[in-house]
C-alpha cells in the first residue's frame, strides 16, 4: 500500500521567537512513500536539481530512524517527493522533507509511534524545533528542545491573519545565517527579546493584532542577518508604514514576512513596498499571499 502525505511549509522565529515560534503556511510538500523491492527515489521538479536520490537521500534516512525507533526491520522504499516550497529561502522546505518522511514512514508500519515520539526524532535533527514543529503540528507553534527533549504548544491562529512573504531569486543556507551571529549577547537584548517573544505569543494567542507592531521586534538574529539581505533593513523599519501588523525575516532568510490583517485596505501597497525595497537593492523577489495553515 502507497501512503501519501501532505505537508506544509513554514516560517521560523517570526522576529523575536528565535529558535522557538514557528507558523505554518499553505504551501505544500507531498511525500509518497511504500515498500518495495528495491529502493527507489523520484525527486520531481527543476528544484530537487543536486539533491541525492541514493540511499544517503534526506527522506529516506529519516524513514530508517523512525524503523529503528519501532524496532521494525528496514524495508526497501519506494519514495517521491513533490514540492512547492522553494529551497533554501527560509520556508522550512528541509523540515518538511524531515516531518514527510517521519509522517510516511510511520504510516506504513501503522503508525507505531506518537506524534510526540516523531517531534523528538525532528527536534534532535534539526537542533531547534520552530519549523518541524509548525510542518508537524501545524497552525502557530511555541517550542523548545533543551538537548535532550522538545516541548511544544499549538494555537490556533486568527482567522484574519493573513502572510506576504517577499521570496528573493538567492539562496541562503542556514547555516550561513547562524555563522554571522554573536556566540553571546548583552543581558539587555536578552530581556528585550524576552520580553517581546512573550507579548508576540500573547498577542497572537488572544487575537489581538494591533499588539503584533510593537512585539514583532527582535535584537538577537535579526540585525546580525541584515547585512545578508539588501533591503532587509529597510523594510524591518518601514513595512509597518505600509500596512503591515509586523514584519520579520522568515526563519533564517532571505524571504521577508509581513503578518496582515486580512480585511486591510492596503494590500498592494505593502507588496509594492516589499517588491521595490528589494529591487532598488538589486534583488528581485516573488511575493505571494499565504495563510496560516
Ligand atoms: N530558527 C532557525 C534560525 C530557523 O533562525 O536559524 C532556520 O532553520
Amino acid at each position: 500500500a502507497k501512503v501519501r502525505v501532505k505537508v506544509p511549509a513554514s516560517t521560523a522565529n517570526l522576529g523575536p521567537g528565535f529558535d522557538a515560534l514557528g507558523m505554518a503556511l499553505n504551501l505544500y510538500a507531498y511525500i509518497d512513500m511504500a515498500i518495495a523491492d528495491k529502493t527507489t527515489i523520484q525527486l520531481i521538479g527543476d528544484q530537487m536539481n543536486g539533491i541525492p536520490t541514493d540511499k544517503s537521500n534526506l527522506i529516506y534516512t529519516v524513514a530508517q530512524m523512525v524503523f529503528d525507533q519501532a524496532g521494525v526491520s528496514h524495508p526497501e522504499l519506494y519514495i517521491a517527493m513533490y514540492s512547492d516550497i522553494p529551497l533554501t529561502r527560509g520556508l522550512g522546505s528541509s523540515a518538511s522533507a524531515i516531518v514527510g518522511a517521519l509522517a510516511g514512514a510511520n504510516a506504513l508500519i501503522g503508525n507505531k509511534l506518537t506524534q510526540d515520539e516523531l517531534f523528538q526524532i525532528a527536534s534532535r535533527l534539526e537542533k531547534h524545533p520552530d519549523n518541524v514543529g509548525a510542518s508537524l503540528f501545524g497552525g502557530i507553534v511555541v517550542a523548545f528542545w533543551d538537548g535532550l527533549r522538545a516541548e511544544a504548544i499549538r494555537l490556533e491562529p486568527d482567522q484574519n491573519l493573513e502572510v506576504l512573504v517577499a521570496i528573493p531569486d538567492f539562496q541562503l543556507s542556514t547555516e550561513k545565517a547562524r555563522s554571522v551571529m554573536p556566540k553571546e549577547v548583552a543581558m539587555k537584548d536578552a530581556v528585550f527579546n524576552l520580553s517581546h517573544s512573550s507579548l508576540l505569543v500573547a498577542a497572537l494567542a488572544t487575537g489581538n493584532l494591533g499588539m503584533i507592531r510593537h512585539a514583532m521586534k527582535d535584537a538577537l538574529h535579526q540585525p546580525y542577518r541584515a547585512p545578508l539581505i539588501p533591503g532587509m533593513a529597510t523594510i524591518l523599519a518601514q513595512a509597518d508604514q505600509h500596512g503591515a501588523l509586523g514584519v520579520a525575516l522568515s526563519g533564517a532568510g532571505p524571504t521577508m514576512l509581513a503578518l496582515v490583517d486580512a480585511r486591510s485596505d492596503r494590500k498592494e501597497e505593502l507588496e509594492a513596498f516589499l517588491k521595490e525595497t528589494l529591487r532598488r537593492e538589486g534583488v528581485s523577489a516573488q511575493t505571494l499571499w499565504l495563510k496560516p495553515s
